[in-house]
C-alpha cells in the first residue's frame, strides 16, 4: 500500500499547533515530515513520534530560502515519490505591539509577507509535481481570524490589531482563493484555516482563553483530510465557514 505523507512547515516547538497537527495526522496513519528552519529543533520532535511508533522525519525548511524548499521536495521525490497533505502552519513573530495601518513597522509587514505569503505560495510552486503525483493532495494554509478584520471591512482608522500579521494573513486567504481557483481542474483542495486563540506562547502570555493546541489542531487536520466533494478556497475553523 502507498504510504500516505504528510508535510508541516514550523514544526520547532512541542507546544506549537504545527507539532500537534503532525501527531494527530500521524495517528491516522501519514507519514509526518517535520520541518523546521533549524532541524535541530524538528528533528526530537520527530524522534518522539517514532519512539511512539508513528513514522516521521524530520527536514530543513526555511521558507526565506528558497534552496531549501527545492532540497525538501527532492526529498520527498526520492523518499516517496509524492505528497498528500501539506499544511503551511509556519508563521512570522507577531507585531501585537502595533494598533493601526500608520503604526506599522514596514519592515515587520516584509518580513510577514515572505514569510506567511510568499514562502507558502513559492512552497506550493516547487512541491507542484510531488502534489500532483499524489491521488487527491490536501493544502491548508493555515491563517488567523485577524485577517477578518480587513475582509470584513472595519474601520480601519479605529484600529488595526497588529496590522503587519493581519495584513500578511488577509493576503495569505487571497492566496488560498488563487491557488483553489487555479488547481480547480485537478483533485486538489486548498483552504485556509484559524485554529482559534491557541495557549502555544505562555511566555509571551497567551489569551486567558486560549485552547490547548491538540484541540486548535482538530479543525486544520479537518482540511487535511476532505473527502473528493470538500469545499476549496475556504476559510474555516473547526470546520465552520468564516467569512
Ligand atoms: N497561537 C494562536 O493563538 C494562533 C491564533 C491564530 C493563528 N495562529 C497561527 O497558527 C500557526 C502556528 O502558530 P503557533 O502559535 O503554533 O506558533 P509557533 O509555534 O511559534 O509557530 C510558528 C513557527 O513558524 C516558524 N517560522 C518562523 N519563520 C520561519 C521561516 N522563515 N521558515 C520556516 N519556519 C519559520 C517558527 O520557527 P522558529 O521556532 O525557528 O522561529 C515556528 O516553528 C501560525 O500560522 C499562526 O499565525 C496561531
Amino acid at each position: 500500500m502507498t504510504t500516505k505523507t504528510a508535510l508541516i512547515t514550523g514544526t520547532s516547538r512541542a507546544g506549537g499547533i504545527g507539532f500537534a497537527v503532525a501527531h494527530q495526522l500521524a495517528e491516522q496513519g501519514y507519514h509526518v515530515i517535520l520541518t523546521a528552519r533549524d532541524v535541530s529543533r524538528a528533528e526530537p520532535l520527530a524522534a518522539q513520534l517514532r519512539h511512539d511508533g508513528y513514522p516521521a522525519t524530520a527536514l530543513r525548511l526555511d521558507l526565506t530560502d528558497a534552496s531549501s524548499l527545492t532540497e525538501a521536495t527532492e526529498h520527498l521525490t526520492r523518499s516517496f515519490g509524492h505528497l498528500d497533505v501539506l499544511i503551511n502552519n509556519a508563521s512570522d513573530v507577531v507585531d501585537f505591539t502595533a494598533l493601526s495601518a500608520l503604526e506599522a513597522d514596514i519592515d515587520a509587514v516584509r518580513s510577514a509577507l515572505d514569510i506567511d505569503v510568499l514562502g507558502p505560495w513559492q512552497l506550493v510552486q516547487t512541491m507542484l509535481p510531488v502534489l500532483t503525483a499524489a491521488p487527491a493532495a490536501r493544502i491548508v494554509n493555515v491563517s488567523s481570524v485577524s485577517a477578518l478584520q480587513i475582509a470584513a471591512g472595519l474601520d480601519l482608522r479605529a484600529s488595526l490589531r497588529a496590522p503587519a500579521h493581519s495584513f500578511a494573513k488577509h493576503v495569505l486567504n487571497v492566496l488560498t482563493e488563487v491557488l483553489a481557483r487555479a488547481l480547480k481542474d485537478t483533485p486538489i483542495l486548498v483552504n485556509s484555516v484559524d485554529p482559534g486563540d491557541t495557549a502555544t506562547h505562555p511566555e509571551r502570555g497567551d489569551e486567558a482563553d486560549a485552547r490547548p493546541a491538540s484541540e486548535s489542531a482538530r479543525g486544520i487536520v479537518w482540511a487535511a483530510t476532505l473527502p473528493h466533494d470538500g469545499p476549496t478556497g475556504g476559510f474555516f475553523r473547526d470546520g465552520v465557514p468564516l467569512t
